[in-house]
């Protein structure tokens, strides 16, 4: 089984706890980068909105074909109480294609770490439910030592690959 970990970063956050399970499951990650302009405040309010309004947006092509991985491990923060644009984008128009039988895990960055109208409508959107989910809180990211909060997460991963 193949595995791909794609996530969506504004500032960082999401990116680090990504490239961390990427490297402990040693498999390939890519970005998932939106094209709309998220930064500055104006940035900020439209990418609350976009969120809170399940917006799609644009994003760049991805470097990494996800139909040719078997479980995809998804990253991102939480906007407005939901999952990004990009990712919903990634979702909805890239990561269907191909690959009907395909498994997600969910991780995501955030103030906050109950949200589950997030896991919610990530389930909705992969039309199951992740086969595991992880938290990491934007203070710990920001602290350093969020390492040990993954080894749950990628032992599920790794027993669900296994189990294939
Ligand atoms: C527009 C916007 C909306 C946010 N809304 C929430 C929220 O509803 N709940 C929460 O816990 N954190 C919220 N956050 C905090 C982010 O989820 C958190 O800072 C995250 O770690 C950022 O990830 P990144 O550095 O990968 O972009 C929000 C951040 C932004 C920029």
């Amino acid at each position: 089984m193949r595995l791909l970990v794609v996530y969506y970063s504004r500032t960082g956050n999401t990116r680090k706890v990504a490239e961390k399970i990427a490297s402990l499951l040693g498999c390939d990650f890519d970005e998932i980068v939106d094209l709309k302009n998220r930064k500055g405040p104006f940035g900020f309010l439209g990418a609350g909105y976009s969120a809170f309004a399940r917006k799609l947006t644009e994003i760049r092509a991805p470097d990494k074909d996800p139909s040719a991985y078997d479980l995809l491990v998804v990253g991102t923060p939480i906007w407005a109480g939901n999952i990004t644009p990009a990712v919903r984008t990634y979702l909805t128009k890239i990561a269907p294609e191909g690959a009907p039988q395909r498994k997600y895990a969910l991780f995501y960055t955030s103030y906050s770490s109950d949200q589950r109208k997030a896991v919610r409508d990530f389930s909705t959107l992969i039309r199951g439910d992740p086969v595991a989910t992880l938290s990491v809180l934007h203070k710990d990211v920001r602290a350093g030592g969020f390492e040990s909060r993954l080894q749950g997460f990628v032992d599920a991963l790794l027993s669900s690959e296994k189990a294939g």
